[in-house]
């Protein structure tokens, strides 16, 4: 039941078989549709114009002939981006929706591109592999989504009220950089967008009806350190919930037995690879559904491991609300509270600078101390008292004593007496606490993608991701970014389930014609056509520096990451320090920021990427910083400097 995808490219076919997609330059066996491509025109993938060979952009509309982004320089992609953007801005939307490509031109032209051009030797193909394993493993995979809000639950008596001294100029600093983007600079680089966006009107079928019943969807991200208990916290309550049937759960068992990994018989439910069950560590989100009273919940289930931190971010960006799991052995919880090497603290940091305001602290394997009520109150104050520091609300934060693994206090009250001192609710009522998210129905569609599903043998390519704003439904058109190409939707899938209209905060799968598949990236954006999304490279970002020993400096090369793309980065200049109580000027120009300081900065990336300002768009506009392993600062954008 639970989805794993690649982050990056994901086949449904054999992985053997998108590698001999690339044979298909010396093979015989060449499949016929190929072979019926004139060499003497190509055919330009937006407007249809069959082109003359010698011409390297289209003669009508100025799109460039180069099949992958990737392999342009970014002058040629941004002349090719430009010419698009100038069509879309200019043309009246009917002669927009009138150039869209057919879908069998579109595979035929490209296939017949990447034969010629794009992968000629046996150096160029290994490249692309090992680009392909690196996104896999680095970047994650991916998902689907959900939702959601506010609670606070609390329980038993406990100090977490108590504010920690330096922690909150921590929190005011988080504040500023999550609730003030106004505060930025307003260059905009796109007037026309700014001034269409207030335009925008919805049509009826993208709004929800006031008679339909179904379930508000809640993308809950299950975040912690390592071996906290994520994927057997996970299993074990799809499992209650009956989403895992008796007979699969007996086989997770049987087999986890036979490896001699027992103990991990639920996480297996969502650990499916080899490596993941050999390892006993989940390496890439798994996604799974399950129905509450009040929500229907995607759960996003993360590693928790230093090393697929980044794989962590791709479902935590999608999250609505999350669980933060602690283990309560003695030893174990201090070590995700190390600030070096433990994931605690980062990975709390990271969902609160994704917007994530409400959280449930899951304090999992309370059989090991004995169900006991100080060890858990001392959890208490001190991780709540750096979950202030990270900008979350008292009232926001519920605090859960359970074990996952002796299912106490998932979905009833716990049985065991030694929890008889907890009074509050179980986790499944509380994550019915959760108050809906705010969904952007009456935007215009931006939809960032996470994942790419490509079936090479029926030619398909879905791209799968939340949608942050807007709606779909078969037949809409798309400008699938940076691509720069208007697709038509063939289909859609909702938890792997063909539906008929996806609208903001459902997690979906949308199969696209009219596009090759090459053209969609993971990083990527799907946008309505009247509205494109910034594709940019030079940004003015209000970043909050995290508790790292290194300065940041002019020059530091970083990490940059946004929504599902990441860049490497420069700090091309730190324009001015803030001041963390008013968020005010302090200082202009200072040479480095420093542990805990905010400041404007500027970073120009290797590539451009698609990009939003804070204010227009939040899932689009917020990014976080990272180097040697470790996030070093989060933020948002507030200019965009250069296209
Ligand atoms: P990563 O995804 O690799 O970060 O690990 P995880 O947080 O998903 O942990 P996982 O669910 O794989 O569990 C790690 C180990 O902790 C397994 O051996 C589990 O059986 C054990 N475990 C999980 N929950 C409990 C619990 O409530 N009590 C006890 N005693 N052990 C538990
Ligand atoms: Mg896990």
């Amino acid at each position: 039941m639970p989805r794993k995808v690649n982050y990056g490219v994901d086949y449904d076919d054999d992985y053997d078989e998108y590698d001999y997609g690339y044979e298909v330059e010396d093979n015989e066996e060449t499949p016929p549709e190929q072979e019926t491509i004139k060499r003497s025109v190509w055919r330009c993938a937006v407007c249809t114009y069959d082109n003359d060979e010698t011409m390297s952009s289209c003669d009508i509309c100025g799109v460039l002939r180069g099949p992958l982004l990737k392999n342009l320089t970014y002058d040629e992609k941004r002349a090719g981006f430009n010419s698009l953007a100038a069509n879309i801005f200019y043309l009246k939307s009917s002669r927009v929706h009138s150039i869209v490509v057919g879908e069998d031109e579109a595979v035929k032209v490209s296939s017949k591109r990447l034969d010629s051009s794009d992968v000629s030797t046996a150096k160029d193909k290994h490249n692309r592999l090992d680009e392909i394993t690196f996104n896999m493993q680095s970047s994650g995979k991916s998902l689907l989504s959900l939702m959601p809000k506010e609670r606070n639950v609390m329980v038993a008596n406990s100090s977490s009220s108590r504010n920690g001294g330096k922690a909150h100029d921590l929190a005011s600093n988080l504040k500023n950089i999550s609730f003030s983007a106004e505060s930025g600079h307003s260059n905009d680089t796109n007037p026309g967008r700014a001034n269409s966006y207030a335009q925008y009107k919805p049509e009826k079928w993208m709004l929800p009806g006031k008679t339909e019943h179904s379930l508000a969807q809640l993308n809950l991200a299950i975040v912690g350190h390592v071996d906290s208990g994520k994927s057997t916290l996970s299993g074990r309550l799809l499992h209650l919930l009956g989403r895992i049937s008796q007979k699969d759960m007996q086989k997770y068992e049987k087999e986890s037995k036979l490896q001699g990994k027992g103990s991990f018989a639920y996480a297996w439910a969502l650990d499916e690879s080899a490596e993941e069950r050999e390892r006993g560590i989940t390496m890439t989100v798994a996604v799974a559904y399950f129905d509450s009273k009040i929500y229907h919940v995607v759960v996003l289930d993360s590693p928790g491991h230093k090393d697929f931190v980044p794989n962590m971010i791709t479902g935590a960006t999608q999250a609505d609300a999350a669980i933060l799991v602690i283990d309560a052995s003695i030893g174990s919880f201090e070590a995700g509270m190390d600030g070096t090497k433990g994931q605690t603290r980062e990975h709390a940091q990271l969902i609160r600078s994704f917007g994530v305001d409400q959280l449930i602290v899951a304090v999992n394997k309370m059989d090991v101390v004995d169900y006991s009520k100080d060890r858990f109150d001392l959890i208490i104050l001190q991780l709540g008292t750096f979950l202030r520091s990270c900008g979350f609300k008292d009232s926001s934060v519920s605090w859960i004593p359970l074990s996952a693994a002796k299912n106490q206090n998932l979905v009833s009250a716990p049985s065991d007496f030694r929890l008889s001192w907890y009074h509050g609710p179980n986790l499944l009522d509380t994550i019915d606490s959760f108050q809906p998210p705010p969904r952007d129905f009456s935007k215009p569609l931006l939809m960032p993608i996470c994942d790419v599903i490509k079936s090479s043998s029926q030619g398909q390519v879905s791209a799968c991701g939340k949608l942050e704003a807007g709606a779909l439904r078969s037949g809409s058109k798309v400008l699938v970014m940076p691509s720069a190409i208007i697709a038509t939707v063939r289909s859609l899938e909702r938890d792997s389930q063909p539906c008929t209209i996806g609208r903001a905060g459902d997690n979906v799968a949308v199969s696209l014609h009219g596009v090759d598949a090459n053209h969609v990236l993971a990083g990527g954006v799907l946008c309505h056509p009247d509205f494109p999304v910034a594709f940019a490279k030079h940004l003015e970002l209000k970043v909050l520096v995290l508790d790292v020993a290194t300065p940041i400096l002019i020059g530091s090369q970083l990490e940059f990451h946004i929504h599902h793309a990441k860049e490497s980065a420069r700090v091309a200049r730190i324009s001015s320090l803030l001041d963390s109580k008013t968020g005010k000027v302090a200082k202009k120009a200072p040479r480095c920021i420093v542990a805990k300081q905010s400041a404007v900065v500027e970073v120009t990336l290797h590539e451009a990427v698609c990009v939003e300002e804070f204010s227009k768009c939040k899932a689009l506009g917020r990014v976080f910083l990272r180097t040697l392993g470790r996030t070093v600062a989060v933020g948002i954008v507030t200019r965009i400097v250069e296209v």
